[in-house]
């Protein structure tokens, strides 16, 4: 399912998409007290993970994935395990601080994760979930219309089943958290300039999550037309030697 899709894409996902999600640290950080037992849950390469630890938090990391737990580990000064939500590798009520910076929209029972998420928080606890909202990104317009113009087949994506699901908004990713017995401090959005080599945003689209899958379904004579037409199709959002993208993340704050 969707959780699936993050296996041996570790370092394409560095490379690329790391950068982009990095975006929302500042916003992370903001919700957190001064030195706090944080634990950064679904870490990724460890970008955020290794900004907490700058930040003077005592920091925990953790991911299902052994090549995300590896760079992880080699980025920052965290202490990082390999471990999935729902049921973490932690006592309850361990941490002060829990943060899951784009998780909750990969996982295939969001409510249940979010539960996990409450269940490591110590009562009065934070817990800063950051999501991508419904609405779709720019670098994903750039992507369907380099499927488009090359004739591209759209495979079928995984999806969650409607009574699985959540509202990909700020208000839904509250909701979320309130159901999972947190209660909501705040939700918005968080904005920023994503900055990316193309060559790097090129290794991640043909390589990570949905990106990924669409990727690897196309015949090698549609991938050639793709390749060809990259630069092109890119060129609105080229600025030098880099693509820029304005993205906006949901988020939202909670207390256990
Ligand atoms: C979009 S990446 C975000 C990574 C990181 N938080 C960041 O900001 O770069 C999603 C991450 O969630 C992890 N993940 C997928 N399913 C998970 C689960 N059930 N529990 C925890 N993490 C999960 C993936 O391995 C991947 O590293």
């Amino acid at each position: 399912m969707a959780e699936a899709l993050w296996d041996d894409v570790a370092a394409a996902y560095e490379r690329s998409f790391a950068t982009l999600c990095a975006g929302t640290t500042e916003a992370l950080l903001a919700h957190l007290p001064p030195g706090a037992r944080v634990l950064d849950v679904g870490c990724g390469s460890g970008h955020v993970a290794e900004s907490l630890v700058g930040a003077g938090h005592v920091v925990h990391a953790v991911d299902p994935d052994p090549e995300m737990v590896a760079l992880a580990t080699s980025r920052s000064a965290a202490d990082v395990r390999r471990g999935a939500l729902p049921d973490l590798p932690y006592d309850d009520a361990s941490f002060d601080a829990v943060v899951a910076n784009f998780v909750l929209n990969h996982v295939d029972d969001p409510r249940a994760a979010a539960r996990g998420l409450t269940a490591v928080t110590r009562t009065g606890g934070h817990v800063v979930a950051t999501i991508w909202p419904a609405q779709l990104p720019p670098q994903a317009t750039l992507w369907n219309t380099l499927l488009d113009d090359a004739g591209a087949v759209r495979p079928a994506m995984p999806r969650l089943a409607p009574e699985l699901d959540f509202e990909r908004s700020p208000e839904g990713l509250g909701d979320l958290l309130a159901q999972a017995d947190l209660q909501v401090v705040d939700v918005g959005a968080s904005e920023w300039d994503w900055r990316v080599r193309p060559e790097d945003l090129w290794a991640g689209m043909t390589g990570v999550g949905n990106f990924g899958v669409a990727w690897h379904a196309q015949a090698e004579d549609v991938q050639e037309r793709m390749r060809a037409s990259f630069e092109d199709v890119a060129a609105p959002w080229r600025d030098g030697d880099v693509l820029v993208f304005g993205v906006r993340a949901a988020i939202a704050h909670a207390t256990a």
